[in-house]
């Protein structure tokens, strides 16, 4: 099937994009693959139609940054930390902080939706990923403002960490006099790495690195070795050959380095940390799609409401010209 896949690509000149922890039968044949910056990046500069392998923030982040192309996703799906910042949410959080007199500027990690985006955007802040959060950090608090930090409170509050400033989660005591105020959400999947997971290793192998991903709790964070965006995991497993390492990041990427860098890799958690989302594109969705594209039917195209654009378009603009 990846041959039929590749096949229709070619017939219409489509660029097929996949985040890291697609299934490898997707992954192994992408044109294009990165972190979420990097995918914004590559994507941005693309000038012919893109079908994207990923979940829906990133399909509708290219279609944002790139309004000319047709972007398709082969699955409408959704990360569960993106679905936790709910608009309406967001926009309690915004008026508790107005409300306590808090000079903010809010800083939504790019796993939220297009909304989140725009509303961000309106207040004049912008977006961050996990690669470049830190820099994105520390040129707000350099202008003398607080942060609201949203929806991932682990990568806000390690973020903090990381920097030597204070940070809280919103409603918790005092948390008016925290430098990054966050917005109560977290991964699904990354939470389930657990001190213990460290200690087990530890204990197995002491010469184990243990690498995991900003989204883990601080706690895991704190005992980590080597903490950064999946690109920046994938460059330190190459950078260490032959080192035993535990990895606390998605399963399809633990897995792949493993087939393919370093045989002495282990998953950090007990549990299969698989994304749900991420995982539900397989091959057979992306040969539908694209059969359907070929008989003049597509569907899943993505859109992204005119008003929404404008404001979401700024968040991630001002992201790209610090990145
Ligand atoms: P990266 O930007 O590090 O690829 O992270 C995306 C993501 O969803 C991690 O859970
Ligand atoms: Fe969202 Fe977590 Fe899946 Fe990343 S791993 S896409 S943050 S649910």
């Amino acid at each position: 099937m990846q041959e039929k896949v590749k096949a229709l690509l070619k017939k219409h000149n489509i660029t097929l994009a996949a985040h890291y922890y697609q299934k490898d039968e997707i992954f192994d044949i992408a044109d294009l693959s990165g972190d979420s910056l990097e995918l914004a990046k590559k994507t941005a500069a693309l000038k012919n139609p893109l079908i994207f392998c990923g979940v829906s923030f990133m399909g509708q982040s290219a279609k944002i940054l790139n309004p000319n192309i047709p972007v398709y996703m082969p699955k409408l799906a959704c990360c569960s930390m993106a679905r936790m910042a709910e608009e309406g949410k967001v926009e309690e959080n915004i008026k508790t902080l107005k409300e306590n007199n808090i000079d903010f500027i809010p800083i939504t990690y790019i796993n939220s939706s297009a909304k989140v985006k725009a509303i961000v955007g309106e207040l004049g802040g912008l977006t961050c990923t996990s690669s470049n959060a830190k820099k994105i950090v520390s040129h707000i608090l350099n202008q003398g403002k607080k942060i609201f930090f949203l929806p991932d409170k682990n990568l806000g509050q390690n973020i903090a960490r990381m920097m030597g400033v204070s940070s809280s989660v919103i409603g918790d005591i005092n948390f008016q006099e925290a430098d990054i105020i966050c917005y109560d959400g977290h991964c699904s999947v990354h939470q389930v790495f657990m001190p213990e997971h460290i200690e087990f290793y530890k204990e197995k192998f002491p010469d184990i690195k243990i690498v995991v991903h900003p989204e883990c709790s601080p706690e895991v964070c704190e005992m980590a070795d080597f903490v950064g965006s999946t690109s920046q995991i994938i460059n330190y497993v190459k950078e260490n050959p032959n080192k035993r390492m535990a990895i606390g990041t998605e399963y399809n990427l633990v897995q792949r380095m493993k087939r393919d860098i370093n045989p002495n890799i282990y998953v950090l958690s007990s549990t299969k940390p698989e994304c749900p989302s991420m995982n539900e594109t397989s091959l057979e969705e992306l040969y539908n799609l694209l059969k359907a594209i070929d008989e003049g039917n597509p569907y899943n195209e993505i859109e992204v409401d005119k008003s929404v654009q404008e404001n979401a378009l700024k968040a991630l603009q001002r992201m790209m010209e610090l990145s």
